[in-house]
């Protein structure tokens, strides 16, 4: 594969972008919550490359990104549960699982053959301008190496994918910073992965929701232990900084590197990968980062879950 592309978000970006993608390409592209590898969701060529690129595990499905809940319809089956958090949440940083309309027409790499399919419809300009461009659903995981941590900017999907993939658009920096909420509405409601949306939203909506998926959950990030892991070791709950460790701070305190200062969860989710990263640079092969204690409500949520995985013991 020749030299990977940066395509700037405007006019002649998107229509390069969305040429390489109809030919059959990888490009990836900014959602406001993580960049996305997006490939045809339609074409095995297409997602396969996907899965090749990421080095990711085959038994793990996409998501499929749509720019609108009609869109969304074509693809999978909704019912007025389904519908009422659309209307709520669409577009944004909500993913629902739901049952696959026969005949859809998506490559069954997509679902990994389930009989369901995760949707999302993104928020972010330049991801809603790259789906009208295209014209068809775009599979898109996260443009990291399977593993790693996930890309909250251009510069972040170059440092992991670049040579593997065709082109990146370069939107700056994502404002949620963390992925999306997956819902399982096959059956009961359950959240499946904490996310960008706090679990407090939906349960305003539809009252409260199971955790820890049904049978038929595949394996997700969260069966997966290792997941988002940096090369340095991680220390969770961390009220004081040993020797040698780099500390990465939450709320008022010395610390070099800070999620929030002010202690604001939203803006902590927003700083985390890259951060992340930072202080793995920091933290060097064999270190330490000493991550500060983060409230488990709202955001938090999601936070601990991805940090918890960065700390699990590594496969
Ligand atoms: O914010 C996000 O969700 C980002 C951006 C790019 O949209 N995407 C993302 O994709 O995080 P990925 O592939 O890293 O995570 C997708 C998750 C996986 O944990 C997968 O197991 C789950 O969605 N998933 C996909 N299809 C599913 C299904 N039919 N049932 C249950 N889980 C599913
Ligand atoms: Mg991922």
């Amino acid at each position: 594969m020749p030299a990977t592309l940066f395509l700037a978000p405007d006019a002649a970006g998107l229509a390069r972008a969305a040429d390489i993608l109809r030919a059959g390409g990888l490009v990836a592209f900014p959602t406001e919550t993580v960049y996305g590898l997006g490939g045809d969701a339609r074409s095995d060529r297409a997602v396969a490359g996907i899965f090749a690129a990421k080095d990711r595990p085959r038994f793990n499905p996409l998501i499929a990104h749509l720019p609108d809940l009609a869109a969304a319809e074509e693809f999978a089956l909704f019912d007025d549960r389904a519908r009422a958090l659309a209307a709520a949440f669409w577009p944004g940083p909500l993913t629902l699982v739901l049952p696959l309309r026969p005949g859809a027409g998506l490559s069954p790499l997509v679902t990994a053959e389930l009989p369901t399919v995760a949707i999302r419809v993104p928020a972010h300009p330049v991801a809603q301008a790259l789906l009208r461009a295209f014209g068809g659903p775009l599979a898109a995981p996260s443009a990291n190496p399977s593993g790693r941590v996930s890309p909250t900017r251009a510069a972040h999907v170059a440092e992991g994918l670049s040579g593997r993939i065709d082109a990146i658009l370069d939107g700056g920096a994502c404002a949620v910073g963390v992925e999306s909420t997956i819902l399982g509405l096959d059956g009961t409601a359950s959240l499946l992965r904490p996310g960008g949306l706090p679990a407090e939203s939906i349960e305003a909506l539809i009252g409260p929701l199971t955790t820890g998926g049904n049978a038929a959950k595949p394996n997700a990030p969260g069966q997966l232990a290792s997941h988002y892991a940096p090369a340095a070791a991680i220390r969770l709950n961390a009220r004081d900084t040993r020797p040698g460790e780099i500390r990465l701070g939450f709320g008022p305190g010395a610390a070099a590197l800070n999620l929030s200062p002010t202690g604001d969860l939203t803006e902590a989710a927003a700083n985390l990968f890259h951060l992340l990263r930072e202080a793995d640079r920091l933290a060097g092969p064999g270190g330490t980062i000493a991550i500060a204690p983060i409230p488990e409500t709202g955001l938090g949520r999601a936070i601990n879950d991805r940090l918890r995985r960065a700390a699990a013991p590594r496969g």
